[in-house]
């Protein structure tokens, strides 16, 4: 069969662990030319195949690394946003830092990146940028105390149009995935707690979502079969967000 990446120069963010990882894995099975990063250097070991580098991509300077190491693609035809930071309180406990600390890790590192690779996306021809929404950027959950993750997934759901919009003359496209819960080191915590009844209690297909069940949409949107796609986001949550 042929590969569906075959000949893509592709940037994973967040590709340490969770659903980034899962993504460049699967790229990288596609035939794409992985390059991969995060601020957990240890995280990015056992990537075989693919390219790392680690860089805090909160920061300009870390953005700026990424460019350059970037550079040596020639260009970046896949641009996938997964890194970032979360942090959840009720309203009233929430510090600033950690408020400060979501948004972040949540929108600045998206928009940094973004703003760093523009160029080499413009020299693809045929470029396209995947992001990362969230269900709780289209609703709240009971028992979630998301309001800086909201903040931060609505931001990206507005940025990613914004994206498709200035990228629509520089043959870049722009596209979100929202998804539900889903299994990864990180939320695994969450997995025995009360939260996961009204989790549950939302999904119409009988299981919980899985880092695959993102990275086979990833490939879509990446690769040319999705050339028409811009601008959109998607829900993968199990149906939770359609009632
Ligand atoms: N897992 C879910 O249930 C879920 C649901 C909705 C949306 N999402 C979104 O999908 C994306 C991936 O989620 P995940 O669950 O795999 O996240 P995760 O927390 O498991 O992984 C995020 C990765 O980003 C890296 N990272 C954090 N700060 C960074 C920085 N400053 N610079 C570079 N790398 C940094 C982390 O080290 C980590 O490897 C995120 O945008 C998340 O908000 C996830």
């Amino acid at each position: 069969m042929n590969k569906r990446l075959a000949g893509k120069r592709a940037v994973v963010t967040g590709a340490g662990r969770g659903i980034g990882r899962k993504v460049a894995q699967m790229y990288a099975a596609q035939g794409a030319r992985v390059l991969a990063c995060d601020i957990d250097a240890a995280a990015l070991g056992g990537l075989d195949g693919i390219e790392t580098l680690a860089a805090d991509l909160t920061t300009e300077a870390g953005a700026a690394v990424l460019a350059q190491a970037a550079a040596a693609l020639g260009a970046v035809d896949i641009l996938v946003n997964a890194a970032a930071i979360v942090r959840f309180a009720p309203i009233p406990e929430m510090s600033f830092a950690d408020w400060r600390t979501t948004t972040a890790g949540e929108i600045d590192t998206v928009f940094l990146v973004t703003r760093a690779l523009w160029a080499l996306l413009e020299t693809s021809g045929a470029a396209s940028i995947v992001n990362f929404s969230s269900a709780n950027a289209h609703m709240a959950l009971p028992g979630l105390p998301a309001i800086a993750h909201t903040a931060g997934k609505g931001a990206v759901l507005a940025m990613t149009r914004q994206m498709a919009m200035e990228g629509g003359p520089k043959c870049i496209r722009a596209n979100s995935i929202a998804p539900g819960f889903t299994v990864t080191e990180e939320t695994e915590q969450h997995l025995d707690t009360p939260l996961m009844e009204n989790v549950r209690a939302k999904l119409m297909v009988g299981r919980l979502g899985t880092t695959e069940d993102i990275g086979h949409l990833a490939i879509y949107l990446g690769s040319d079969e999705s050339g028409y796609v811009t601008g959109a986001d998607f829900n993968i949550d199990g149906g939770a967000t359609a009632w």
